[in-house]
């Protein structure tokens, strides 16, 4: 059985205070059984993993450069991200891919970059609401997800954990239902499995307005391994309920 994974996105929030805070809240309240990580903005990485450590909190990167080092102003590089104590990092967002421009070919580079490094990717996709409106959300999900197989070939697709998140539902209030997030994960399942990558041990995370009052009912659909959670995961109170929940659907 995939062990379940619960990701807190904290998106470009937080400061020393409101981190150590934050933390604070979550001592005690980590369950055995289910793997949780927390993005913070990249000044907080440091900061964040000497405090998520002692607590079983793992740390991930928001993003991270195609580049190894050189003159990238702004960027940071998986090896940097690696240096500071992170274990994950988000590639492709859709924030990143709507307000930087980030096309598949590079969110299939950086994603090649995190592992080559030694980061655990985890790949964001996920279709607009006029793609689903369309009837494109499958194929629009599956050009997202063969981009980067097509890059990394089956076997390094195997470390990959993929996060779907339909662009309407983040941020928005208005999640997937239980059944239309399912759907589209086991229609992931098959495009990977159709690729030839060995999906049973891959996890795929739903996220988008994740909250403790929807989390146990997506937690209990087959192929929702986990969840990215953004707004939710700012609040201990709510994110530490998304991991109960996880890890009462693991037992
Ligand atoms: P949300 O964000 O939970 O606030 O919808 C999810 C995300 O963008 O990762």
């Amino acid at each position: 059985m995939r062990k379940k994974l619960v990701v807190g996105n904290w998106k470009m929030n937080g400061d020393r205070a409101r981190n150590l805070a934050l933390i604070d809240g979550l001592k005690g309240r980590i369950p055995a059984g289910v793997e949780v990580a927390v993005c913070p903005p990249s000044p907080y990485l440091a900061q964040v993993q000497a405090l998520g450590e002692p607590l079983g909190l793992a740390v991930g990167a928001q993003d991270l450069s195609p580049r190894k080092e050189g003159a990238f102003t702004g960027d940071v590089a998986a090896a940097m991200l690696l240096d500071v104590g992170c274990e994950w990092v988000l590639v492709g967002h859709s924030e990143r891919r709507t307000l930087h421009g980030e096309g598949n070919g590079l969110v299939a580079e950086k994603v090649a970059v995190a592992l080559e490094a030694g980061l655990k990717p985890i790949l964001c996709v996920g279709e607009t609401l006029a793609e689903r409106d369309g009837g494109q959300a499958e194929e629009v999900v599956r050009s997202q997800v063969m981009s980067v197989v097509s890059l990394l070939g089956a076997d390094a697709m195997a470390r990959v954990v993929v996060a779907y998140e339909p662009v309407w539902a983040i941020g928005t209030g208005r999640t997937a239902t239980p059944e239309q997030a399912e759907l589209m994960h086991a229609c992931i399942r098959e495009c990977l499995e159709l690729a030839g990558v060995a999906v049973a041990g891959v996890r795929i995370l739903y996220g988008g307005s994740v909250t403790a009052a929807n989390a146990a009912a997506l937690f209990a659909q087959p192929n929702i391994d986990g969840a990215l959670v953004g707004g939710a995961s700012l609040v201990a109170d709510g994110f530490s309920s998304i991991c109960a929940a996880a890890a009462a659907a693991a037992s």
